[in-house]
């Protein structure tokens, strides 16, 4: 897999994760950056040289640079093969490529890199459609040098699809994967097989619940670290204390049979999934270490009977909703803070709406089309509590189409304009009540409709499905939708 020989992985690919560091920074203290340093270089000697982080992982970006720059001076032997990944998680909106540059160039300087190892890109809500000129963006600063690998985290399996068909370059999609959580490996894996992009799987130890010092344990009433906060509600969405208890002794046996712990199953499990290229395991730099025990997962080897066994106790119990990353982003939020809709409806609406008669009964939006104006409609209206929106194609910006190639981009690409409309005028996704498809092709009917189905499945409006001989321009679907607010 490209990942693992691009991102050094091929020795050891267990990464060293450091949320827990804005955990422990929680409040506004800050870890002393020379002793966190220090740490993190006992884990480069024991031969962990891969790290992750985020633009918000408190001091974490800072602590790594410390410990390479020490590293380089101490002329350290594992030194060339140290790798830091990071993310960058930007609004939710039309970013230049001045504002990319910013948000890179400052992922550089306090890494104190000229080059990025790993740049993930988060994006919290796909209703606007900006994540596509910050990959283009991202591309041309990988072109200039400033970043070796684009990689993404917490892309869905139909965004990531969008992505793939604009012909940008992806290394890996860092998604929480484990034995709770297995939405990772049916579309997400035959995806990321497809195109050879490698998961980056976090998550595996449920912040550490999948542990000897869980189980057969009562459920804790009081949670004081993030990342267990975050997984405790993993565990009550499939299917509580008790049915965790039974997979943990499944795990647990297995561990004996090897020898080994029950971390070092659960990481495993994960590591032979064919589509992983690395396990992220989090690390509280000031609190317990756990290296010795994880250098067992690399010499550990689970046979089939083992997977299987895992596997199946794993699907006795419920599945966490959605695709990747949908916890970030619509309810139930499975996040260490839990809900997050106020931050996600603090977000500036996609389109800007403007009314259309002086008692502001009616008011319309605009995209970008040339044509509205011209042919004199409008991408959609809200007339009292009722949201038209006009047969929408996949055309970003001005004339830049969507998934030419790719009737399943395509449509995604359509829906997320569709809702962003609804939205933007005052409604939202579930007050849609009918929809219209139009498609050229007969046989992309299933496509189109299996992505409408994970848009909608619970929602289910009103659908018609027309084939037609031509769409006007290059496209192969047009969507139509209607939407009342209660
Ligand atoms: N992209 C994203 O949205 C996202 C989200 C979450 C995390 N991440 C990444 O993934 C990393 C992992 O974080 P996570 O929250 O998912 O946690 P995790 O890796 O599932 O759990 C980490 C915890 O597991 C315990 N642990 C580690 N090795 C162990 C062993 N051998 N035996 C027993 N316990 C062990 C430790 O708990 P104790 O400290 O209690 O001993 C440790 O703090 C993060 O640091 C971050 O880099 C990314």
């Amino acid at each position: 897999m490209k990942a693992v020989t691009q991102l050094g992985l091929q020795d050891n690919p267990l990464i060293t994760g450091l949320w827990q560091v804005a955990d422990l920074e929680r409040g506004g203290k800050t870890l002393d950056r020379q002793s966190a340093a220090t740490q993190l270089e006992a884990y480069v000697n024991g031969g962990f040289t891969c790290f992750d982080m985020a633009d918000h992982y408190g001091s974490a970006e800072l602590i790594a640079a410390t410990a390479r720059q020490n590293l380089l001076q101490q002329n350290h032997s594992a030194y060339p093969a140290l790798k830091l990944y990071t993310k960058w998680c930007p609004q939710p909106h039309q970013h230049s490529f001045a504002d990319v540059h910013r948000g890179i160039s400052e992922r550089l300087e306090r890494l104190g890199m000229d080059s990025l190892d790993l740049l993930q890109l988060h994006w919290w809500s796909f209703e606007h459609p900006g994540y596509i000129d910050v990959m283009d963006h991202l591309m041309t600063l990988k072109q200039q040098g400033l970043i070796k690998h684009i990689g993404l985290t917490n892309f869905d399996t139909d965004h990531l699809a969008v992505l793939l068909s604009c012909g940008h370059e992806i290394l890996t999609n860092q998604v929480c994967l484990s034995v709770l959580d297995r939405r990772g490996l049916s579309d997400m894996s035959d995806l990321c097989r497809a195109h050879d992009i490698g998961l980056l799987a976090y998550g595996t130890l449920a912040g550490g619940f999948l542990s000897e010092r869980w189980l057969d344990k009562p459920e804790p009433d009081q949670i004081s670290d993030w990342s267990k906060m975050k997984y405790h509600r993993f565990i009550k969405t499939v299917g509580g204390w008790q049915s965790f208890q039974e997979l943990m002794r499944t795990l647990s046996g297995i561990a004996v049979k090897h020898g080994v712990s029950v971390s070092n199953v659960a990481s495993r499990w994960v590591l032979q999934q064919e589509s992983v290229a690395g396990v992220i395991i989090g690390a509280r730099l000031t609190e317990q270490e756990h290296r010795n025990s994880n250098r067992e997962i690399l010499t550990l080897t689970l046979d089939d009977d083992d997977m299987s066994l895992i596997s199946a106790q794993a699907e006795t119990l419920g599945e966490i909703p959605g695709d990747c990353g949908s916890e970030y982003r619509r309810p139930p939020f499975l996040t260490a803070s839990g809900d997050l809709s106020d931050h996600l409806d603090a977000l500036p609406p996609v389109f800007k709406k403007e009314a259309i008669n002086e008692n502001q009964t009616r008011w319309r939006i605009s995209s970008a089309s040339e044509f509205e104006p011209i042919c004199g409609y409008s991408r959609a209206v809200r007339i009292g509590n009722r949201i038209l929106v006009s047969g929408t194609t996949a055309t970003h910006g001005t004339e830049r189409v969507i998934g030419e190639q790719d009737i399943r981009a395509q449509t995604v690409y359509i829906l997320d304009k569709i809702i962003a409309a609804v939205t933007s005028l005052g409604g939202s996704q579930e007050d849609i009540v009918r929809t219209r498809i139009y498609l050229t092709h007969h046989p992309d009917w299933e496509v189109v409709s299996r992505v409408h189905g994970r848009f909608f499945g619970s929602l289910r409006p009103a659908n018609t499905l027309i084939e037609v001989s031509h769409l006007i321009g290059p496209y192969a679907v047009e969507i139509e939708a209607e939407a009342i607010l209660e």
